[in-house]
């Protein structure tokens, strides 16, 4: 009896590795049909993902994850506290109305906290290899924070020698921090707009030029997220990428994203599970959707 329940017990043991294995031989073959695809665009996104895994990064882009990384640690280590305020949805189960949402919630933060609310260095590296493998011009950011996305995307533009960053906060002290940020790296291709979407969205897309890469990192509520998708598409350049994160965060995040995945505007869809990423282009034909459990 206790000898079944010892194996019993190994064999639940043993069940994650099963997993993991299975999990990464699926994500290892999704990720050949994406390096190998036809399609251009998906074919780089690909590139980006394996890359990452792989850690392939050149000499000159470990010098920028790595000045961006000390500037991480150093803001996750200020304990002072700034003032917040947070035009977003607050937690998955925080059920804030509109109007909430609309005035803002305010409240002191240490800094450190804020930072911590910053993509991690693997998915914002994920985010760094996307930018230098599309080489976009024009980019747009919702959620600046304390300015961590922005500068690894600002960074990857800086190496292509090309292209420029519009990134949005809605918080006044937190957007300031995203600009010290970004000019102690000298990432002078980047421009920080400060107050809630709502009031600046429209007026940063008008003086856009065509927007080749949307990444919606603020304000995780459904019907927020559909709402900027909206706006945002008379803007976009022919061969558009639209990055949005925390796409399993909520129930609503979800709900936006299989809305996004499903529309027929969206040529080609790619779940990340964490994130999600669409691209929206012309005559490609059929719509593929990939999800690759990272
Ligand atoms: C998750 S954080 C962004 C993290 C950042 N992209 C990074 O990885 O470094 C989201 C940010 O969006 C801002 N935000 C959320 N909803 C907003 C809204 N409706 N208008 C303006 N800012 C908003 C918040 O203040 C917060 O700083």
């Amino acid at each position: 009896m206790l000898g079944v329940l010892i194996s019993n017990f190994k064999k639940i043991l043993k069940l994650p590795s099963v997993v993991l294995k299975h999990r990464k031989a699926k994500q290892g073959k999704i990720l050949k049909d994406l390096v190998f695809h036809d399609n251009p665009y998906l074919r780089a996104v690909g590139e980006a993902i394996q890359d990452c895994l792989k850690k392939e990064f050149s000499r000159e882009e470990i010098k920028f994850i790595n000045l961006i990384e000390t500037r991480r640690s150093y803001l996750l280590r200020q304990n002072k506290k700034i003032k917040l305020t947070d035009y977003g949805a607050g937690l998955p189960n925080s059920k804030r109305t509109k109007v909430e949402m609309d005035e803002g919630v305010h409240s002191m933060e240490k800094i450190s906290k804020i930072a911590s609310a910053s993509k991690s260095k693997f998915w914002a590296t994920i985010l760094f290899k996307i930018v230098r493998k599309l080489q976009p011009s024009s980019c747009v950011e919702l959620g600046s924070c304390v300015g961590v996305s922005a500068s690894y995307q600002a960074a990857a533009l800086k190496l292509n020698s090309k292209g420029k960053i519009v990134t949005l906060e809605g918080s006044e002290e937190v957007a300031t921090i995203a600009s010290e940020t970004l000019s102690n790296l000298e990432l002078s291709n980047s421009s920080v707009v400060i107050g809630p979407f709502h009031q600046t969205l429209m007026e940063v897309f008008k003086n856009s030029d065509p927007i080749d890469l949307f990444f919606n990192d603020g304000h995780h509520d459904r019907d927020a997220v559909i709402n900027y998708f909206e706006k945002v598409l008379p803007y976009l350049s022919k061969n558009a990428v639209i990055v949005i994160d925390d796409i399993s965060w909520s129930p609503g995040m979800k709900s936006a994203w299989m809305e996004i995945e499903n529309d027929p505007r969206v040529s080609a869809s790619i779940n990340l599970d964490s994130i999600g990423i669409a691209l929206i282009q012309a005559n490609v034909g059929t719509k593929e959707k990939f999800v690759i459990p990272l």
